[in-house]
């Protein structure tokens, strides 16, 4: 890793993100010589001391040396709503960088709700925080707004001051490996390359399930719902990464640039198509695969019982561009499915049936799946004649996992992204156009359903969704292909 001397001011210090995610990240990005000190803030009171007790508590219990980690976290009690305590930031900020010779360089993380980010970036500014000898960052967290308007207000806050290129947008599917490898398992492949396209692919079906429940979220996601919470960023992210062009150069604008085109050109959904289009789904009491019995959404602490919000949402989408013309990009989202699993299949157009290979039966469609988690890999079925007298084929698959062989932990996400904004990489945050198109189609969404009413369908905890969601693809002559593992 490439060192880069620099002070975190690591906002909403004692969430839940921070303690699960990134001090754990913090500490492999140390362990990998980076440098940097770190000024919590939040606004229950702590010592520095009792700040870095908490740090130690969230790190793997057998990691070593961790003192000289732990020493170079601060922490300061901040009320975000009153500016005058950002002087005080200021001076603990000017002294750290003194100390610890950290050139001036800075990142602003907001691990907070987002109606303060407007507010801290104006307080940072005003204290004078954000003039500095060295480069400043901004890392911000989704829900970046929830509908299009408001998340334009919330980036011209924003852009009052900090500059379109110092802000990076966490979607944190960006630093998972699998899809980090879209690009590459597409460019650097002309065998794939070739037939990717609405003349050999009949169709794309993305997954993002979950097991659990709503946990300790309930009133941010009963506010939320799946469509927001999981299809504007994440399935947004990956539905451009499968589908985009190859960019003129490997270089973040130009990646961007394609990531953009893709996301505009999905076909916003009219009211009159919205029920042929979307499934939405809200799960009800049932049994997980390891057989513990679970609740209702509805029955769910913190939760309304008579809540309409969704916990599923399966949607097909259309990408008006020459590539992907009439070929469906299917997706699904849910909480309390039969399995925590995302995956990409790209599903190949039968070959005409040639009488010489479909003379007995009909082979099945080759499939190139791509495992994000829990298996970090890819599988290609194919078929072959089966190895006896009958001439019939039989399908096969071709597997490569890269966390089941072993071979050390991959970084997890935050690291990575952590590790990009350290040295101003922002290829993999996503830019305010990508943002903006993105809310526009659920904005399309949105109006359309509840111009619509559409339904809730129920489905039982456990399952995969709601059967409207094997309708979705069963008009089309498709269905939904079972989650596979690599193994
Ligand atoms: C978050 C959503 O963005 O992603 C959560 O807000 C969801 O509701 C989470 O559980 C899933 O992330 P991962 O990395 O566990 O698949």
């Amino acid at each position: 890793i490439q060192k880069q001397p620099t002070l975190i001011f690591m906002f909403g210090a004692t969430g839940d993100l921070a303690r699960r995610k990134l001090y754990p990240a913090f500490y492999q990005l140390y362990q990998k010589n980076q440098d940097f000190a770190v000024i919590g803030l939040a606004r229950r009171p702590h010592t520095h001391e009792s700040y870095r007790r908490l740090i130690s508590d969230t790190l793997p219990e057998q990691s070593g040396e961790r003192k000289g980690f732990l020493d170079r976290f601060y922490y300061l009690s901040l009320d975000i709503e009153h500016p005058e305590n950002f002087g005080v930031l200021k001076e603990l900020s000017d002294r750290l960088d003194k100390q610890y010779l950290l050139q001036g360089n800075r990142i602003f993380y907001l691990s907070l709700a987002p109606r303060f980010f407007g507010l801290a970036a104006k307080n940072l500014k005003n204290a004078g925080l954000t003039e500095t000898s060295g480069w400043k960052h901004l890392i911000i967290e989704k829900p970046f707004g929830h509908d299009f308007m408001s998340a334009e207000k919330l980036n011209n806050d924003l852009l009052q001051v900090f500059d379109e290129k110092e802000i990076y947008r966490i979607d944190h599917y960006l630093g998972k490996e699998m899809v980090q490898n879209i690009e590459a398992l597409r460019f650097a492949n002309p065998i794939f390359e070739s037939v990717w396209n609405h003349r050999y692919i009949s169709n794309v079906q993305i997954t993002l399930s979950e097991t659990l429940g709503v946990g300790e979220r309930a009133s941010y996601y009963d506010q939320t719902g799946a469509l927001l919470d999981m299809v504007q960023n994440h399935i947004m992210q990956m539905i451009a990464l499968t589908a985009m062009e190859p960019p003129s150069r490997f270089e973040t604008e130009e990646i961007r640039y394609e990531k953009v085109k893709v996301i505009q050109s999905i076909r916003p959904v009219s009211a009159e198509k919205v029920s042929d289009q979307v499934v939405r789904g809200q799960y009800i009491g049932g049994m997980m695969s390891d057989g513990t019995e679970v609740c209702a959404y509805r029955d769910e602490e913190k939760i309304d019982k008579n809540s309409n919000t969704e916990t599923f949402v399966a949607a097909r989408f259309f990408i008006d561009n020459y590539r992907w013309s009439g070929v469906p990009f299917y997706i699904r989202t849910g909480k309390r499915m039969t399995a925590k699993s995302t995956e990409i299949v790209i599903q190949f157009k039968d070959n005409p049936k040639n009488p010489y290979f479909y003379h007995l039966n009909d082979a099945e469609p080759n499939l190139l799946v791509i495992h994000v988690q829990p298996d970090e890999g890819l599988s290609l079925k194919l078929n072959v004649k089966q190895f006896n007298e009958t001439g019939n084929t039989m399908p096969i698959s071709m597997k490569f996992c890269n966390n089941c062989a072993n071979v050390g932990n991959t970084p997890d996400a935050y690291e990575r992204l952590l590790a990009d904004c350290l040295k101003g990489d922002s290829t993999n945050f996503t830019r305010w156009d990508e943002v903006a198109y993105s809310w526009s189609l659920m904005d399309s969404i949105v109006a359309s359903w509840s111009e619509k009413q559409l339904p809730l369908d129920r489905y039982e905890a456990g399952s995969m969704g709601p059967v409207s969601a094997n309708e979705l693809l069963a008009k089309d002559g498709f269905h939904w292909w079972p989650l596979t593992r690599t193994e």
